[in-house]
């Protein structure tokens, strides 16, 4: 994991957020890269689940809210976790994070159970604590004006149920989808950018038929954990995991969370939720609407069951980065002395990786094979989402552009000069071929998007 922090931090995918005054522990900026990965993951995701599927419609909702939609919701009660105070330091802690073994080897904690601050072992009976960040809507600092940070998109997408339904005359079953920020005040951090205080989720909520909710469920898995491979995780690091009854969500009949072999363990990647009629119910109760789905064909009227699949996009952006990274001592090259560092490889996905395409002179020396390249790099700037680099030996480039996963270095060189030719690397083979400049894009084109 130390590997990767230092990665991300090196090359700009991820930097603690206001690092300057010291950093705040559970928030992260994305740098330039890491924004970039993570357009692409929310665009492909847009695209499997919006475009490509029937009858999925996109919102944005709000990150404030009506106070009364988290009481209806459940989340004023339910949305807590259990706090221990370490008796000595006064550090705290999720009460189940100091019964599994995460902490161990952490600071000072040898075994369960054990502060990683101080080492100490005597901690205060658990109490449950709220994960909601409270805030005031205007001026006045008062009850009456206090409301909340949503800590997960799905609300607005019920309390819109009827809205979409109007506008876009669907027919059950259909989806609301949406993408944005939520915000929780997690009590255990660390783990990088695997549980933050404020991330994005992409979310579902599929209407169906009750009595139809189980079957479809079975469904959402499937196409969820394709998704996932289709990113180009690796099937051996994905496995589902169940819910037992006594850990499900005060709203969820089913859950199955598709878990991610993170450096640290398996844990949770994403879910699927059987929320049931649970939400749509609760907020016709609160207010006063009637939420049911009017069933033209069978005459009938009745609140849809949901089928919920989510995912965090950071902690899918570290997912995609564990799987990629690779190390090769010596490095890969065989046609020179290979070097005795060890080189870093990042084998993202063509789809997901930040640069697609890197253009290098050969040498910086040589302003006739500058001008070259910098020609090629405007030419292809409104196509692909390019880099230009001169700086260093052309070895030492590639390898910077290895580290990055850019898939395709160009280099213009003197045979360029001659034949308007250049040579294209692929990242992962390492081979070279020369193709003719003026058909670069469309071959470009071809490799990356087919
Ligand atoms: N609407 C359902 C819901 O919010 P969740 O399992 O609490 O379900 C959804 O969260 C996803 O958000 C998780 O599968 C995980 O990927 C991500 N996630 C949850 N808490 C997170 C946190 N503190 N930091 C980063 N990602 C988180």
């Amino acid at each position: 994991m130390q590997k990767i922090v230092s990665l991300s931090k090196r090359r700009g995918f991820v930097f603690q957020s206001s690092e300057i005054y010291g950093g705040v522990e559970g928030l992260w900026d994305l740098g330039p890269l890491g924004a970039l990965i993570k357009n692409n993951l929310r665009n492909f995701w847009i695209k499997r689940f919006i475009l490509e599927e029937d009858s999925i419609v996109f919102i944005e909702g709000t990150c404030l809210m009506h106070p009364k939609v988290w009481e209806a919701s459940g989340h004023l009660e339910h949305f807590t976790d259990p706090l221990v105070e370490c008796k000595n330091c006064h550090s705290r802690f999720r009460a189940d994070h100091m019964v599994d073994d995460r902490f161990i080897g952490q600071g000072k904690a040898k075994e369960k159970n054990q502060c990683p601050n101080c080492g100490e072992k005597e901690f205060t009976p658990p109490r449950m604590f709220n994960l909601l960040f409270k805030t005031f809507l205007g001026p006045v600092e008062d009850k009456t004006n206090l409301t909340y940070l949503r800590p997960e998109t799905a609300q607005s997408m019920f309390t819109n149920f009827q809205n979409v339904l109007n506008s876009a005359r669907l027919k059950i079953p259909f989806g609301i989808a949406q993408i944005g920020r939520s915000f929780r005040n997690e009590i255990t951090l660390g783990d990088f950018i695997f549980r933050s205080r404020e991330f994005d989720i992409a979310e579902i909520e599929y209407f169906v038929e009750p009595g139809q909710d189980e079957k479809l469920f079975e469904v959402w898995i499937g196409k969820w954990e394709k998704f996932f491979l289709d990113l180009g995780l690796q099937k051996k690091n994905l496995r589902r995991f169940e819910h037992p009854k006594e850990s499900l969500a005060h709203y969820s009949k089913r859950t199955v969370d598709i878990e991610y072999k993170f450096p640290f363990g398996w844990s949770e990647l994403a879910g699927v939720a059987n929320r049931t009629d649970y939400d749509l119910k609760k907020h016709s109760q609160f207010s006063g609407q009637d939420l049911r789905y009017y069933d033209e064909e069978n005459k009938k009227k009745y609140f849809p069951y949901v089928i919920e699949p989510t995912m965090g996009l950071e902690r899918a952006i570290l997912a995609i980065l564990c799987d990629a990274y690779q190390e090769i001592k010596g490095g890969r090259t065989k046609t020179t002395k290979p070097t005795k560092e060890v080189e870093i490889l990042l084998k993202l996905d063509k789809k997901i990786a930040p640069i697609k395409v890197a253009v290098l002179p050969l040498v910086r020396n040589k302003p006739e094979l500058v001008k070259k390249a910098k020609e090629v790099y405007q030419m292809l700037k409104p196509h692909f989402v390019c880099q230009y680099d001169e700086l260093g030996s052309i070895g030492r480039r590639y390898r910077r552009q290895d580290e990055i996963a850019t898939i395709f270095c160009l280099t213009c060189d003197f045979q360029t000069l001659e034949d308007d030719t250049l040579t294209i690397r692929n990242r992962d083979t390492m081979k070279q071929e020369r193709i003719k400049i003026k058909d670069l894009i469309e071959i470009l084109r071809e490799k990356l998007e087919n």
